[in-house]
């Protein structure tokens, strides 16, 4: 198993003989969500969509450490099929974050119109690394905020001052995504890849469930945002997506990396 490598490689093919058992601290999964965006994203069926989440899925699981964490992207409806998967596997659910967007898939007349895409969070054991005091964010309620930094609130009898580095981190996420973040006068412009994902909230899942020097695994690594993050943050890294294209996208980026 080289590290610090992206491998333009099928992710069960790669799962299963390109990485080693019990050797990843933390999977970060942005796999295909069957939303017919690209050839890799549109199946015949949900059941064939299904029947191929589960395999990568048995795939994974094995390469994960016993103190190992799992972050998994997908669609609310799919993600619920996808918990339930691994709540059966007999993982520890931790989480269900919303990524609100600020954009948006479609509009819609019929219904409430989309604009959240899910990250499931769940660990292999109870021993798992989570750095809260590396993700925290700042608080909202400002004006209240700044007094209290100056005289403290009285919590049930004890003056209770704001932590300087903000509040912990919830699990709504309100990050702009790529898509939105790139339009110019309003409009969509066409990125190196569909669906990349925000720098920055990858940043948050590596800083909280790992530490310097840690393994972490993409097999649908796309624009290369795992790896770039890993091998900014100063983690290792193994990362796999089977479209040519895509790996030299990656590459490119890793080079450019600081
Ligand atoms: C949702 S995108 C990942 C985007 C990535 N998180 C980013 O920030 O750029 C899913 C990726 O999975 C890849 N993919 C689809 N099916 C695959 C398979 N069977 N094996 C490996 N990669 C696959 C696609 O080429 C695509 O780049």
């Amino acid at each position: 198993m080289i590290l610090n490598k992206v491998y333009k490689k099928d992710a069960i093919k790669f799962l299963i003989n390109g990485v080693d058992n019990n050797s990843v601290d933390l999977a970060i999964i942005d796999p295909p969500y069957n939303m017919g965006k690209a050839d890799w994203d549109t199946f015949k069926s949900q059941r064939d969509f299904l029947e191929f989440t589960y395999k990568w899925l048995d795939a994974l699981l094995p390469t994960l450490k016993q103190s190992g964490s799992l972050y998994i992207f997908n669609t609310p409806f799919n993600s619920a099929y996808v918990l339930q998967y691994l709540v059966n596997k007999g993982l520890i659910f931790q989480n269900w974050i919303t990524w609100d967007k600020r954009d948006g898939f479609n509009s819609s007349t019929k219904k409430y119109t989309h604009g959240q895409e899910t990250i499931l969070f769940f660990t292999v054991s109870k021993n798992y690394t989570f750095n809260s005091d590396d993700i925290r964010v700042p608080y909202e309620s400002t004006g209240r905020i700044n007094a209290a930094h100056k005289k403290g609130i009285l919590k049930n009898g004890k003056r209770w001052y704001p932590n300087p580095d903000g509040r912990l981190c919830g699990e709504v996420w309100h990050i702009v995504s790529e898509r939105h973040r790139n339009k110019v006068l309003g409009k969509t412009q066409k990125l190196n890849h569909i669906t990349p994902k925000p720098l920055e909230m990858i940043d948050r899942m590596i800083k909280a469930s790992s530490n310097k020097g840690d393994l972490v695994l993409d097999c649908f690594v796309g624009s290369g945002t795992t790896a770039v993050s890993a091998q900014k943050l100063e983690r290792n890294f193994i990362c796999a997506d089977n479209n040519a294209k895509y790996v030299a996208l990656a590459k490119k980026r890793l080079n450019e990396v600081e």
